[in-house]
């Protein structure tokens, strides 16, 4: 049984991230003591817990107390008989991909192209590659609240009130190591039409606001011409990503971590390749309309 009163929490030291200690997911959690992880979670945006011996279901349940979970457009990347857990692996079986085999491998903040992006999502590592007896497929993380905090007053001033285009269709087609994708299909093209957002965006639980751009899908600044639109966004994205912002986690299996849609954006390292094996997956929590 979980209490409150043994769950704290271990900063890691950057400018976000941190373990939270004193937890077994397969055990009971009561009001309190889940209280108290969400608090955690906003307030470091990362969190992670090790060595968590969970069932797919138990990870759907933990992930369903936090609120509504999405079922992504790709079909052919969710875990059989759970729809609500995302495969993001490079294995191969009977001749197919297990998952999507290089997701996330360009900044970017989880379903940032929808009219209600994501709001957090729940990572659970099942392989992690290792090689010389350190594990490889880190996942970075860049803290869209201290980037944002860290801007120059005439810079924020000047984004205030600008909107960012964000596009599936971006970051769907841009250059892959495992090739090119196949096309997006009408429904899914209809899913996902570009979508105009805030370019800095209130954060919906601790208030804060957070700079919403990021490489894999911020296409360009609505409203701009096109050479103004590119290079304030060239900035922007450098900046966002500077690694002053930046956590990198260094996975091991039945890691369960926690991200903030909201403010974070993340990357994943591809520094690993077959028969190195990686197995992780994603429930992604649905959100709001960014404002
Ligand atoms: C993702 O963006 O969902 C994948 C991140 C990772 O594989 O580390």
């Amino acid at each position: 049984m979980n209490t409150v009163d043994s769950i704290e929490a271990r900063p890691s030291g950057a400018a976000l991230g941190a373990e939270i200690v004193g937890v077994d997911l397969a055990q009971p959690l009561d009001d309190a003591a889940f209280a108290r992880i969400v608090e955690l979670f906003h307030r470091h945006e990362v969190a992670y817990f090790r060595d968590q011996r969970i069932t797919p279901e138990q990870h759907v349940a933990f992930s369903r107390r936090l609120g509504e979970l999405e079922v992504h457009v790709r079909q052919d990347c969710l875990r059989p008989g759970f729809p609500e857990l995302f495969v993001v692996s490079n294995i191969i079986e009977n001749g197919r991909p297990i998952g999507s085999q290089d997701a996330g491998q360009f900044w970017h903040s989880d379903l940032c192209y929808l009219r209600e992006p994501s709001r957090a999502s729940v990572f659970y590592a099942l392989e992690v590659p290792q090689k010389d007896g350190k594990a490889l497929g880190d996942t970075m993380f860049a803290s869209a609240t201290a980037a944002y905090d860290a801007l120059a007053d005439d810079i924020k001033a000047r984004i205030e009130n600008l909107r960012v285009v964000q596009s599936y269709a971006k970051g769907y087609y841009s250059v892959r190591r495992s090739g090119p994708r196949k096309p997006l299909t009408a429904a899914q093209q209809a899913k996902t039409p570009d979508i105009e957002h805030p370019l800095v965006r209130t954060h919906p639980y601790t208030g804060r606001k957070c700079l919403f751009v990021n490489e894999g899908y911020s296409a360009r600044i609505a409203g701009l011409p096109q050479n103004e639109s590119e290079s304030l966004l060239a900035y922007l994205l450098e900046h966002a990503t500077r690694p002053e912002f930046i956590y990198r986690h260094n996975w091991r299996p039945q890691d369960l971590l926690l991200w903030d849609n909201c403010s974070t954006q993340h990357k994943a390292v591809a520094d690993y390749e077959l028969p190195l094996r990686r197995h992780m997956e994603r429930a992604t929590l649905k959100g709001g309309v960014p404002h």
